[in-house]
């Protein structure tokens, strides 16, 4: 082949995956994958857009729902300077994107026992001292695709709070984008993570609810009804199932009480 014919072929359409047909009546958009062409529904999502292209997702694929944070992509629009960044199983595809995956975003992460550690905001600086090299320059902020308040949570753990970093970085899905723009190098998804250790095992005030109900289970509260539910028989057990009484998904929180409170 020519280097003419060659240059022709790159830029050739294609989809050769076992997926690659195309629904009726949908259009297609030509996206660069790792700098090749193809042409894709306009309606998918970068993650069923490689599938459709012939690609296999051995790795950087996981929950495809937007919550286990594993398919982590950068691309680039048409005629945009900015490097963008997205979930591949979340963001439709756009003409002209060029796009590759982040199978993984290689960030430090501190090794630990954290049966010693203590809630103290020192404990988080000895552990990760680059959180001091933050710039605020909020690159982490706009890189996440979860809308989490990055930097507001490095910030709140600069002034020593720790609760506030937990909860601000409570959807925080690891997916490492924030890290992969941080100018200071910092790994905020596990610094935020370890805020979140310390304030749920040492922190947050204890459920009182939970301990009750942990030690009715104890004294055997249960026991019969549990023995009696083993006897009945698989059908029953459905029925059973399906026709137990269910809190309302509208109900106010905390309101609702089942009729029979037997077991409340
Ligand atoms: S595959 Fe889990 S967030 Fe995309």
């Amino acid at each position: 082949m020519t280097a003419n014919a060659k240059q022709q072929d790159r830029t050739k359409a294609m989809a050769t995956g076992d997926r690659a047909i195309l629904p009726e009546g949908a259009r297609t958009v030509p996206i660069y994958i790792m700098g090749r062409r193809y042409d894709v529904p306009e309606t998918l999502t970068i993650m069923k857009a490689m599938e459709y292209a012939g690609f296999k997702f051995i790795r950087g694929a996981g929950c495809r729902g937007g919550i286990c944070g594993a398919c982590s992509t950068v691309y680039r629009k048409a005629g945009n300077y900015k490097l963008q960044v997205g979930l591949a199983c979340q963001t439709v595809v756009e003409p002209d994107m060029y796009l590759a995956q982040i199978p993984f975003y290689p960030a430090n992460r501190a090794t630990y026992d954290f049966k010693k550690i203590l809630a103290k905001p020192e404990e988080i600086f000895k552990l990760y001292p680059e959180l001091l090299r933050c710039v605020a320059c909020n690159s982490c902020t706009k890189a996440c695709p979860m809308d989490v308040q990055v930097m507001d949570y490095v910030s709140a753990l600069l002034q020593g709070n720790i609760e506030k970093a937990a909860r601000l970085s409570f959807d925080c899905i690891q997916c490492g984008l924030c890290a992969s723009r941080c100018m200071g190098e910092l790994p905020q998804y596990h610094i935020a993570q370890l805020a979140r250790r310390i304030y749920g095992s040492m922190i947050m005030p204890r459920a009182a609810h939970v301990a009750k109900r942990v030690k009715e289970v104890e004294s055997g509260k249960y026991d019969a009804m549990l023995k009696q539910l083993k006897k009945v028989a698989r059908e029953e057990l459905k029925k059973l199932y399906s026709s137990r009484e269910r809190e309302p998904d509208t109900a106010a929180l905390g309101e609702w009480m089942p009729k029979d409170k037997t077991y409340v």
